[in-house]
């Protein structure tokens, strides 16, 4: 079975970014041929500024191996290492219906925050189905935000099957329910574009600062207060154990204890939680190619995979 996901490389990566995708995809890399690449393309959507596209792809990289992503078992590289993709796209978009695009919230949400209509924003849906199509996906794990995306892909294969008698293999999405519960400091959907992020490899005293300023309401400490509409416990609940968990929505409903005192709680279960990763992370660091020769036996498996289904469509549509 052929795992796929990809992530793009727009920002320091938070606990949504690791409950949503990181952790299932790593958890999936024992079940079957994982690949994971980092959408390089895709982050020209939004960043104009090469530095900082390479600076945060390799960032990516490092943190994804930080986090368990393990080189021998999963294929780990960069989308743009294989620009095969870029000409199954290009293919794609002769039998994808504009109308088809124009449905997609992502787009929506993106214009209605003020980011420009380019022609990329708006077919990225079509590189998106080419990134799993190219590599004759059976799974593709994401966060709730991406299904769509992934009922898009399944649609423009049907039609290029329908079109030219078949050769692509229609993937599955695969969500995670916690996907669906991230919430950030301000109760909103965790998302670097509302800023309400808590980092994984953060600084010790930013990331307490951003737990505490978890927002609340006004409920005085005495008040016996409700758990599941709180933001400090539904992280609490991501990286505590049942009974832990079990303990703190008893003190929530009892009242006499205040929310200060539960944020108290709830910052060192976060970075307990990622300290052996923090310390797998300095040890990538302090060897000095080994991110680049992860990425380079990533980028010669991933290559090998697309070129095989680019054979296929490329006899299928008459090139
Ligand atoms: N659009 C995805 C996101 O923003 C990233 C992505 C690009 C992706 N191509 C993909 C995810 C293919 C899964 C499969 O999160």
């Amino acid at each position: 079975m052929r795992i796929l996901s990809g992530i793009q490389p727009t920002g320091i990566l938070h606990i949504g970014n690791y409950f949503g995708m990181m952790r299932p995809a790593i958890a999936l890399q024992a079940k079957g041929e994982a690949f994971y690449f980092i959408a390089d393309y895709h982050a020209l959507t939004t960043i104009d500024n090469p530095e900082t596209l390479r600076s945060n792809s390799r960032r990516v990289a490092l943190d994804f191996l930080a986090c368990g992503l393990d080189p021998d078992r999963a294929t780990l590289f960069r989308q743009s290492d294989v620009p095969q993709v870029t000409e199954l796209a290009w293919i794609l978009s002769t039998v994808t219906p504009k109308a088809l695009l124009e449905r997609a919230h992502s787009y929506k949400d993106k214009i209605a925050r003020g980011l420009p209509a380019s022609a990329g924003l708006f077919t990225y849906p079509v590189l998106m189905a080419a990134d799993i199509l190219i590599y004759d996906s059976d799974m593709v794990p994401v966060g709730k935000d991406q299904k769509q995306h992934i009922e898009m892909a399944r649609d423009i294969a049907l039609k290029f099957n329908e079109t030219f008698g078949g050769g692509l293999k229609l993937p599955e999405p695969y969500i995670q329910a916690a996907t669906e519960t991230v919430p950030g400091i301000d109760g909103q959907k965790m998302s670097k574009s509302y800023g309400n992020t808590i980092d994984i490899f953060g600084e010790e005293k930013e990331a307490r600062k951003r737990v505490m300023s978890i927002v609340t309401d006004s409920s005085p400490v005495e008040a016996p207060k409700d758990p599941d509409s709180s933001t400090i416990f539904q992280l609490y609940t991501l990286f505590a154990t049942k009974e832990e968990t079990a303990a703190m929505r008893e003190l929530f409903q009892r009242g006499g204890t205040g929310y200060g005192e539960f944020k108290k709680q709830l910052f060192p279960k976060i970075w307990e939680y990622f300290e052996p990763m923090r310390k797998r992370r300095e040890e990538i660091l302090a060897d000095s190619g080994y991110i680049d020769a992860v990425l380079d036996r990533g980028a010669e498996r991933a290559k090998a995979a697309a070129n095989h289904v680019m054979m296929r469509v490329r006899e299928a549509v008459g090139l």
